[in-house]
């Protein structure tokens, strides 16, 4: 069945750079979506695509609102719902006082089942749609969110986190093991529906060089797997991974030496990298997921995001919650934004809400199905309206142009401002 949404129609083709580049988006005040099996088959001018409209086709009116792709969260924690807020500690305290007891309740599978669901109902009803997700070291957590996910339709990435040294004993799993358990989850779950598993171990602090180098053996044979984990975010972190492996260069140099590194792989924070770090992760294409809520929240540092660019390197943007403070993607925008003006750099509205899409989709080599509103991308999307919270529609109200209206809705808005998600063009919030 052919169903046509209405309202104004926004996504991206490109990334609009720095000075925004018209030609990297479409926006279609007057716009229409027309989805059928799941899938966008046109973007357009409403009165052009009515005019075309077949008799049977369901009108879905969201005049007034903005239909946006799903937001794409490129570094979330779903184990991770009670540790959010927790007071103050920096990152390796913050690990051990908080994070660390909570995830140990995951070791029960009804417990991981329920905040599964808890937590896709939370993403969804922020307008995300698509994220790259950490559960905890258990295998039944991974299989808890998979089957969540999967019930729901939803494109994900996950997979069990590896930790075999550093952590207490009862998050630690060991090489053999974690072996076994990812093959079994790799197998049943990795290409199942929309669903695809990401190798994850935490940090090169909680593996020991045998699981590291089992990872990358993982990695390198079987195709089309993604990989997932965290580099350079704190100093202490820092200092430690060059005490444990002293024989390389750099941090981003331990996870290089053991094959971890590639265009399906994505590295959360990358705050503290230096030249030849950037150079080699543009050079293997590995991804960068920007955490700016968490960076803050957590006290980390401010990521150079023209940096990273100017290098070549694929950004997406992440809520990394419970370092994070919010799921929104409008929220972690605006943080985006107040760590770039700290770095004297600038957030335009329309790269935001590229980041937040396609160039999260990008960062994820999750392009070619998802990011846009291309024909035959499936079809998960937002729709966000400005009047829901009062200060933003005020402020959208007397906007001078689009642009300003957009701006608002990334400083001002979070969840409030969603007022549904569709998965495959079903409506799931
Ligand atoms: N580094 C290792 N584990 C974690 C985690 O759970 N959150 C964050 N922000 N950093 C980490
Ligand atoms: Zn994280």
């Amino acid at each position: 069945m052919q169903r046509l949404f209405l309202g104004t129609v926004l996504h991206f083709l490109s990334d609009p750079g720095a000075e925004p580049a018209p030609g990297s988006w479409q926006l279609f005040e007057d716009g229409a979506l027309l989805v059928e099996n799941g899938k966008v088959m046109r973007v357009g001018d409403a009165a052009t695509l009515r005019a075309d409209q077949a008799p049977s086709t369901e009108i879905v009116d969201h005049r007034g609102k903005l239909i946006l792709p799903g937001f794409v969260d490129t570094h979330v924690h779903s184990a991770q719902l009670d540790v959010i807020a927790s007071y103050g500690t920096q990152l390796l305290d913050w690990l051990t006082r908080y994070t660390f007891p909570s995830e140990r309740r995951f070791e029960d599978a009804d417990h991981g089942a329920r905040m599964a669901n808890m937590f896709l109902d939370r993403l969804l009803a922020s307008g995300t749609t698509t994220a790259s997700v950490y559960p905890t070291v258990h295998k039944q957590s991974a299989e808890t969110f998979f089957a969540a996910a999967d019930a729901r339709n939803m494109r994900m990435l996950a997979g069990k986190i590896l930790m075999d040294r550093n952590c207490p004993g009862y998050l630690r799993d060991d090489v053999i093991s974690a072996e076994v358990d990812c093959r079994d989850l790799i197998q049943r779950w990795h290409g199942k529906g929309r669903l695809g598993y990401s190798l994850t171990p935490r940090f090169a602090p909680t593996s020991t060089p045998a699981q590291l180098a089992m990872a990358g053996r993982l990695f390198n044979e079987v195709p089309g797997l993604h990989l997932q984990s965290h580099l350079a975010e704190n100093v202490h972190e820092i200092k430690w991974v060059h005490e444990l492996f002293p024989d390389r260069r750099s941090y981003l140099d331990v996870y290089d030496h053991f094959g971890l590194l590639g265009g399906r792989a994505i590295y959360g924070h990358c705050i503290h990298t230096d030249a030849a770090d950037r150079a080699r992760m543009a050079e293997t294409r590995t991804a960068i997921a920007f955490c700016p809520s968490s960076n803050l929240f957590i006290g980390s540092g401010l990521f150079d995001f023209e940096q990273a660019k100017a290098a070549g390197i694929r950004v997406g943007l992440a809520s990394d919650v419970g370092g994070g403070t919010s799921l929104s993607m409008l929220q972690v925008m605006a943080d985006a934004y107040k760590v770039l003006q700290l770095k004297g750099q600038h957030l335009n509205p329309w790269r935001a809400f590229y980041l937040a899409t396609l160039g999260g989709a990008e960062a994820l080599s999750l392009d070619a199905h998802i990011g846009n509103f291309m024909p035959g991308k499936e079809a998960d999307f937002t729709v966000l309206d400005f009047a829901a919270i009062p200060i933003l529609k005020h402020r959208a109200d007397i906007a001078r142009d689009f642009a300003e209206r957009l701006f608002a809705l990334m400083i001002l808005g979070d969840d409030r401002a969603v007022a549904a998600t569709y998965v495959l063009g079903e409506r799931a919030f």
